[in-house]
């Protein structure tokens, strides 16, 4: 049996579903029971909050890996050790962590980092996954303003990213809790071009059939932007930093993790808009 935390998440969904594909024997947790009652057949949901160790416990049992997600927030270095030390003290399973690439370098990276020497000094078993930031990011925050303005907005200048599909995030996951072989090992994953704003704008504006641009703002006021939409001011900072480590092209590296897992090449940024395109249709004609 294999535990998948965060499954209503973006990644948690996508690695459920791919999951149970395969035919994986899948418990998945929630927070929300309405979330789960909405689970796809197949799987066994259960309640499970990281600040409440008592709802840890039994999500633990008889489970052997565990697919580890937490919120992009300020608190998972502490939520997450709410888990870690549920684990060290039932099952000592293999825990799968989702992290993030960027080390120390950035706030959002360095708050993985800290989860995953967690993981190091508690002498579990360990497999970390490092995506850089997702494709599927456009589809999550951005395609709001691309439908109703045609445009999307930021502050990493002309930084390019090796931005990586969900999908192949997903389809490591599950070849790395399916099969043995994998302890102790960290996978950067990457898409298979490093791309910036322009480069990705260009490509929005040839699926959505219109121009889309690219605004880049002085980080002050993107920042305004991003608190006036209610996100707390921690992470207002943390995404300000990685546009910053976007920004200083430090995000642009190539691995070939992706390829190496799967057997293919990653999924290009052509395939994703390709595959999303109707979240970019312009308002009216997405209602129509
Ligand atoms: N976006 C990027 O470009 C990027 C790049 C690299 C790494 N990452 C990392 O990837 C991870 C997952 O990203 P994502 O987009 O899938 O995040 P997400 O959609 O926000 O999913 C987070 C999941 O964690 C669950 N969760 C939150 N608080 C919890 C708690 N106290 N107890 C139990 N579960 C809790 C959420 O449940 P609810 O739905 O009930 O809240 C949700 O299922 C994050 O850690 C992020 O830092 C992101």
């Amino acid at each position: 049996m294999i535990l998948i935390t965060g499954a209503s998440g973006n990644v948690g969904r996508e690695v459920l579903k791919q999951a149970l594909a395969v035919g994986l024997k899948i418990r998945a947790t929630f927070q929300s029971p309405d979330i789960a009652a909405k689970a796809p057949a197949g799987l066994e949901g259960v309640i499970m909050d990281y600040a409440k160790p008592e709802t840890i416990r039994p999500a633990l049992l008889g489970v052997e890996k565990i697919f580890l997600v937490g919120p992009p927030a300020r608190e998972l270095p502490a939520l997450e050790a709410h888990l870690i030390k549920e684990v060290r003290a039932a099952g000592r399973q293999h825990i799968v962590k989702l992290s993030a690439l960027g080390g120390r370098e950035s706030m959002f990276p360095s708050g993985h980092r800290d989860s995953e020497e967690n993981i190091e000094a508690s002498g579990l078993p360990y497999t970390f996954l490092r995506p850089n930031g997702f494709m599927q990011n456009l589809v999550n925050y951005d395609a709001g303003t691309i439908r109703s303005q045609n445009a999307f907005y930021g502050c990493q200048g002309n930084g390019a990213v090796s931005v990586v599909d969900i999908r192949d995030i997903a389809a490591v996951a599950v070849i790395v809790l399916a099969a043995t072989g994998h302890e102790g090992k960290s996978y950067a994953l990457t898409g298979g071009e490093a791309l910036t704003n322009e480069q990705v704008a260009e490509k929005i504006s040839r699926v959505a059939g219109r121009k889309i641009s690219y605004v880049d703002l002085p980080p002050a006021e993107f920042k305004k932007a991003i608190l006036s939409t209610g996100t707390p001011e921690w992470s207002a900072d943390a995404l300000l930093d990685l546009q910053r480590l976007y920004r200083e092209g430090k995000a642009s590296l190539l691995t070939d993790d992706v390829e190496r897992l799967t057997g293919r090449k990653p999924i290009t940024f052509d395939q994703f808009a390709h595959d999303y395109a109707f979240a970019f249709q312009a308002e009216a004609k997405a209602a129509s």
